[in-house]
């Protein structure tokens, strides 16, 4: 089988993703059978369009500008030009606007109505508009993986399939590694909140409007997909209690500690309801990690709980969520043509 991907968005995450497709691309030839190519990439300004494959070698080599390569071509639109590339996948990656979803929303709804999968890294559209993309996907027979938008690399949403004997009864989770970052480096070095927010954003993981961390926003919106994917809700981000950790003071967190506890910035789903907010939590508690990690916990039915917890952010760790994505449809496709 040949796979005819294009990708939206040549920022951080889709380069690696780039750079991972080319390393595994034997791989998937190998195992599954399937020829990947890059027939498109689209950047706001133009896009590189080889209907033949993009020769990802050339592309990544050092030094090498992809607005020079002779397949660019200046100020077309994937919105003008996904319905006529004859595509197999779609890959979103574009930088999105939180509040509305866009471009993502408009470029997943194009692809999944001209009958292309589609793997988005973005989330805002799924916690947005999480209804109308399935239905669509449904409705038009199509795949649309979304395994980057939380936890980045963990693989929290594709761990659905392996507990289907079980179920997944409520969720208590640390989604935002930039929260989590400050309240760490608050409890253990007793620093301001604004130095600790000055030094997540250093590290690159806070979002460019840091308000979209640190008051909630962004582990809200992790949240109501988790909670429609596991537990299977329909919820948007508008059901969600959110607070933020902007009013914790480092004299909030010594006088927890001294009763053996800290203060962690939680996103719960439990009963009907999605809270995200600080909470206090045992000193000795699995939820009391530092630093930029995340962390789930499903509470089971029939097998207590299971934690998952790793790195929440990254280029390279959000694009092996989206190859795994790849793979996951490749498979399925594959499945599909043999019967
Ligand atoms: N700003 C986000 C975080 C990045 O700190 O978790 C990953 O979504």
């Amino acid at each position: 089988m040949e796979l005819k991907i294009c990708l939206i968005g040549k920022g951080n995450v889709g380069t690696c993703f780039l750079k991972l497709l080319k390393e595994r691309i034997s791989f998937i030839k190998e195992m599954y059978n399937c020829d990947c190519k890059v027939a498109a990439i689209f950047e706001y300004d133009g896009a590189l369009i080889n209907k033949d494959g993009i020769d990802l070698e050339e592309l990544l080599a050092k030094n090498t500008n992809f607005r020079e390569n002779k397949f660019w071509k200046k100020e077309v639109k994937a919105t003008d030009l996904i319905s006529e590339l004859d595509l197999d996948l779609c890959i979103e990656t574009t930088p999105t606007e939180p509040k509305t979803g866009e471009p993502a929303l408009t470029h997943i709804i194009e692809a999944l109505s001209n009958n292309i999968d589609v793997i988005s890294a973005n989330k805002a559209p799924f916690f947005l508009h999480y209804e109308r993309i399935k239905n669509l996907a449904d409705k038009m027979n199509c795949f649309v993986k979304y395994e980057a938008t939380v936890a980045s690399c963990v693989p929290v949403l594709s761990i659905k399939r392996n507990l289907i004997g079980n179920r997944i009864t409520r969720i208590e989770a640390i989604l935002n590694g930039t929260n989590n970052y400050i309240l760490s480096r608050m409890a253990t070095e007793g620093i301001t909140f604004a130095v600790a927010l000055k030094e997540a954003q250093e590290l690159g993981y806070a979002e460019a409007d840091p308000s979209l961390d640190v008051d909630g926003f962004d582990a809200a919106g992790k949240l109501v997909i988790l909670a429609n994917e596991l537990l299977n809700w329909s919820k948007s981000i508008e059901d969600v209690k959110i607070e933020g950790i902007t009013k914790i003071t480092p004299e909030a967190l010594e006088l927890a500690k001294s009763d053996g506890y800290t203060i962690k910035h939680l996103a719960i789903a439990e009963e009907n309801d999605l809270i995200v907010g600080p909470r206090l939590v045992k000193m000795d508690s699995p939820l009391n990690i530092s630093g930029i990690l995340n962390l789930i916990k499903l509470q089971t039915k029939y097998a207590g709980s299971i934690i998952l917890m790793g790195r929440g952010a990254g280029g390279f760790e959000a694009a092996s969520a989206i190859l795994n994505d790849l793979i996951t449809i490749v498979k399925e496709r594959n499945k599909v043509n043999v019967n």
